[in-house]
């Protein structure tokens, strides 16, 4: 069972500027509710019970957030808008937030070596992009899904993956391999943000992964790749090359919440829903 989830929430947000000057993007809403707490949603309908967050300077809202609120509480207690916490407070209860700061944004990779210090090296975990919005109607979250496969191989890491048109791939990590069971992708290549000539195919890595420990090691030595950060994708392709890296096509739908675009996409749709 994963029981840990880490959260990498240090990034500036800068396409949605001016909106996240003051506000992490992380608390952006859809509809009436933020992202980062649609990720919490997703990671407890797993099996997690406690949420890694890796934050950094300005994102104070995020713990206020996951926190009960007194003034709040106290001023709508037997109003009829208490339903409206109702949702949040029962999240609270249900898991413990922990929090680290990274201090300078130096990748994705060095955001989850961060992390360790929440997670420990004793048992896998998984990590969630709350930018990436994801939903399932057959009410199997994605990273469920992925938790089931994780259970067939716990010597393995996951990473969740979709088909994207060939001319995005320079905006992902990218894999290839040879299918192993039905969805499963045993994994033995993978670029970060290839230009499209150079893409070993066009199943993109989305924002969900799950990681043995070892990982940490890998990061450890994995030097700055792709704009000269800490790539996670790099450290996977040291495990993958040993066999330890499956991707996993979901069912469902996952929307990129980190351009004005997906958002848009992502409001309408949770609208209509
Ligand atoms: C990160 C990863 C990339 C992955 C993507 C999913 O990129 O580096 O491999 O495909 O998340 O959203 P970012 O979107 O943070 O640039």
């Amino acid at each position: 069972m994963i029981k840990k989830c880490l959260f990498p929430a240090a990034g500036y947000g800068t396409r949605f500027l001016p909106a996240t000057k003051a506000i992490p993007k992380e608390m952006l809403p859809v509809l009436t509710k933020p992202l980062l707490q649609y990720g919490v949603e997703e990671a407890l309908s797993a099996g997690c019970e406690v949420m890694a967050i890796v934050t950094g300077r300005g994102k104070r809202a995020i713990e206020d957030h996951f926190d009960i609120s007194y003034e709040l509480e106290h001023q709508i207690k037997g109003t009829s808008k208490e339903h409206y916490l109702s949702e949040i407070r029962s999240i609270i209860e249900r898991c413990t937030f922990t929090y680290v700061r990274q201090r300078e944004m130096k990748g994705l990779g060095h955001a989850v070596l961060i992390g360790e210090s929440l997670i420990g090296r004793e048992e896998s975990f998984a990590v969630i992009l709350a930018d990436d919005l994801c939903d399932n109607e057959e009410g199997k979250t994605v990273l469920y899904q992925m938790a089931e496969v994780h259970k067939r191989y716990p010597d393995k890491c996951v990473v969740a993956i979709e088909e994207v048109p060939l001319e995005e791939t320079n905006k992902y990590g990218v894999i290839a391999g040879k299918e192993i069971e039905e969805n499963v992708i045993a994994v033995e290549d993978m670029v970060e943000k290839p230009d499209p000539k150079d893409a070993p195919s066009n199943y993109a890595i989305i924002g969900r992964y799950i990681l043995v420990p070892e990982i940490f090691d890998v990061l450890e030595r994995t030097k700055p790749g792709k704009g000269g950060e800490v790539q996670i994708t790099d450290a996977l392709l040291e495990l993958a090359k040993q066999g330890k890296v499956l991707a996993y096509k979901f069912k469902g739908r996952r929307f990129d919440c980190g351009s004005v675009d997906g958002f848009v996409e992502a409001t309408s749709y949770f609208y209509k829903r």
